[in-house]
C-alpha cells in the first residue's frame, strides 16, 4: 500500500514514526514543506493553496491514501481539500478518543491558526483550556533549545488539566522537555499514536521516501532523531 503523508516540515514525521511502528511494511511517501514553515500563522487561503499543491504531488506518486499530518490544515481547511484520493485528517481520532475518555479537564496546545479555529472546542464536549504556542515550531525546525520558553506557555496547565493534547504534530518532538516542565504529571496525547491505532493498513512491503522543499544538515539531523529506519531523501520544488 502506498501511503502519502504531509506537513509543513518535520512535524508530520512524528505521525509517520507512529505509522511505521504499527505498520512497518508499507510504502510511505512523505512531503515536508519546510521552505514554507511555519504553517501555523498562514491564512486559510494560503493553507489551502499549499495543501492542494502537495496533494497534487502525492497523487502523482500514485498513493492509495493521504494522511494530513498537520493539525493546522486539519482544523482549518480539511473540508475544502480534494477527496478523489481517500484522505484522513490527524485530529479526528484524537477528538473521538477524548470524547470517549473519562478525562474532564482538557488542555490543548497548538499553532495560532489551530487554536483560533476553535475546532477542538466545537467538537469536544468538555472543558478545554487552550493555548497557542507560536514559538515552538520555528524553534523545533531550527533545532533550538526550548527550555527557556516552555514555562511561559505551559504554566497555565499546571494543576489545571487531566490531560494535554499535543494539537500540533511538531510537539511530540519536544515531549521530554514538556514532561520535564510538567513533572510528568499530565499525560500528553500524541495525535499520531491515536491516528495509527484508528487505521487499518496493509503490511506488505517496506519503503520510506521523504521529500522536502529544502534539504540541509539541520533537516537531516532532525529526521535522524525521529525516523530510525533507512530512508530515501530528495529535495523537491512543488509545481503550481
Ligand atoms: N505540524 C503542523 C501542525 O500540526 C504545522 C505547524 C506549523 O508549521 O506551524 O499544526
Amino acid at each position: 500500500m502506498k501511503i502519502g503523508i504531509f506537513d509543513s516540515g518535520i512535524g508530520g514525521l512524528t505521525v509517520l514514526a507512529e505509522l511505521i511502528k504499527k505498520y512497518p511494511n508499507n510504502k510511505y511517501y512523505y512531503f515536508g514543506d519546510n521552505i514554507n514553515a511555519p504553517y501555523g500563522t498562514k491564512s486559510k487561503e494560503e493553507l489551502l493553496k499549499l495543501s492542494n499543491k502537495i496533494i497534487n504531488f502525492l497523487n502523482k506518486k500514485d498513493v492509495d491514501l493521504i494522511i494530513v499530518a498537520c493539525g493546522t490544515i486539519s482544523s482549518n481547511v480539511f473540508d475544502k481539500l480534494p477527496k478523489d484520493t481517500k484522505i484522513y485528517d490527524v485530529i479526528s481520532p484524537t477528538i473521538d478518543y477524548i470524547n470517549n475518555s473519562n478525562y474532564e479537564n482538557i488542555g490543548l496546545i497548538g499553532t495560532n491558526m489551530t487554536i483560533k479555529s476553535k475546532t477542538f472546542e466545537k467538537r469536544i464536549n468538555k472543558k478545554i483550556i487552550a493555548r497557542s504556542c507560536n514559538d515552538f515550531v520555528p524553534y523545533i525546525e531550527n533545532e533550538q533549545s526550548l527550555t527557556d520558553i516552555i514555562p511561559k506557555y505551559m504554566n497555565i496547565f499546571k494543576d489545571k488539566v487531566d490531560v494535554l493534547i499535543l494539537g500540533c504534530t511538531h510537539y511530540p518532538i519536544i515531549e521530554k522537555e514538556l514532561n520535564d516542565y510538567l513533572d510528568s504529571k499530565i499525560p500528553l496525547i500524541n495525535m499520531g499514536t491515536i491516528l495509527a491505532d484508528s487505521l487499518k493498513l496493509g503490511n506488505k512491503e517496506k519503503q520510506i521516501r521523504l521529500y522536502f522543499s529544502k534539504v540541509n544538515h539541520t533537516l537531516i539531523s532532525n529526521i535522524d532523531k525521529i525516523i530510525k529506519e533507512k530512508y530515501y531523501l530528495e529535495e523537491v520544488v512543488l509545481e503550481d
